[in-house]
């Protein structure tokens, strides 16, 4: 397996590097050692530009000249804005994929790392889930514009590499919670739309789905480690194993006890639960030789990542996403 060997200086431009996982390899990956001299990181948020437009997507790239790129960048949102706005998560993402991909192609951008997601593979499907099965069947329908355009992602770049024979290439992070995720309950993931008063902890849905958490401070290595190292076109999937899959009852009570609350945790029923479980292999992942520290790869345990991300948000309430 190739790694970047250093025919120049690398310069990396990270779209959507303000997010929840931007946010992570800026602030936790690139202060613990991960870059290297002569390197140059670059954050960008939709501030920046806005990539749902070609020509910002072209003048953010001319002024940065990335020689490789992170693309993070996406409309995300929860569930529940998933299914009330699934045009606006198709056509926006399509757009943001395509700009990016394509001016990476015309700027010479050498290597490109996207990200997908475990919720755009087909919801009726065998388990565990790997990185061959994403295009055998329809995702589940609450959130089908965001997963197609996703889904469209692995096939630019085996378009990019059949025409070019570039290294456009992408991760599968199953759900990932952390430091400056969006704690809005529209906007916010599973984790992070849970509202909470004195007497009462309220959670959207039955609490039974299962998922697999993963830490933003771990992914955030794995993110770099992708970068420099995996030379595959094909997804690979970033997350923790079968055997920690958890109920999101589960997370919510670790959530509970992190922070000290002592009320009623109350389950609305009455809304959807989404998909009920979306278990993904991490075998390739594993069977990869040339990445430290595995087969022990050390992920943080739920409990201890749910109690470091509680401690965040009550320290930076008034600046946190919410
Ligand atoms: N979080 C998860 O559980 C998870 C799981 C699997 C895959 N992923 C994927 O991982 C990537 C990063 O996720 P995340 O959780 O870090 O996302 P996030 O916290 O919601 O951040 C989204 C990022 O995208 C930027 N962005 C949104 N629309 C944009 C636009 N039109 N133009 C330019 N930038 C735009 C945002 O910029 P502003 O801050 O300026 O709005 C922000 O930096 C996404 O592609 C997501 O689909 C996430």
């Amino acid at each position: 397996m190739a790694s970047h060997s250093g025919s120049g200086p690398m310069r990396v431009l990270v779209t959507g590097g303000s997010g929840l996982i931007g946010k992570a390899i800026e602030q936790e990956a690139m202060k613990d050692g991960e870059k290297r001299e002569g390197e140059q990181w670059i954050f960008l948020s939709s501030k920046d530009a806005n990539l749902v437009d070609p020509e910002q997507t072209r003048a953010v790239f001319e002024k940065h000249r990335p020689t490789h790129v992170i693309h993070l960048a996406a409309k995300v949102g929860g569930l529940y804005l998933h299914m009330r706005e699934n045009l606006h998560f198709l056509r926006d993402n399509l757009r943001i994929n395509d700009n990016v991909l394509q001016t990476a192609h015309e700027m010479g951008v050498t290597k490109v790392v996207s990200c997908l997601s475990s919720c755009i593979f087909p919801d009726k499907t065998p388990y565990p889930i790997d990185e061959t099965m994403i295009h055998n069947g329809p995702p589940h329908e609450s959130n089908y514009g965001y997963s197609h355009a996703k889904r469209m992602i692995d096939v630019l770049n085996r378009a990019y590499f059949g025409q070019y024979g570039h290294v456009y290439t992408a991760v599968i992070p199953t759900n990932v919670y952390g430091p400056h995720d969006n704690f809005n309950e529209d906007k916010g993931h599973v984790l992070t739309a849970i509202r909470w008063d004195n007497t009462t902890l309220n959670v959207w849905g039955s609490g039974k789905p299962l998922r697999q958490f993963i830490f933003s401070m771990d992914i955030d290595r794995l993110m770099v480690w992708a970068l420099r190292e995996y030379d595959e076109v094909n997804p690979i999937i970033l997350s923790v194993g079968e055997e920690d899959e958890v109920s999101i009852q589960e997370a919510v009570e670790m959530i509970a006890e992190a922070l000290e609350f002592k009320g009623q945790i109350h389950y609305d029923t009455s809304m959807s639960d989404g998909q009920m479980k979306k278990t993904a292999n991490n075998a390739k992942l594993r069977r990869l030789p040339d990445l430290p520290d595995l087969p022990d790869l050390p992920f943080t345990p739920l409990r201890e990542g749910i109690k470091l991300t509680c401690d965040w948000l009550v320290k930076n309430y008034d600046r946190a996403r919410t």
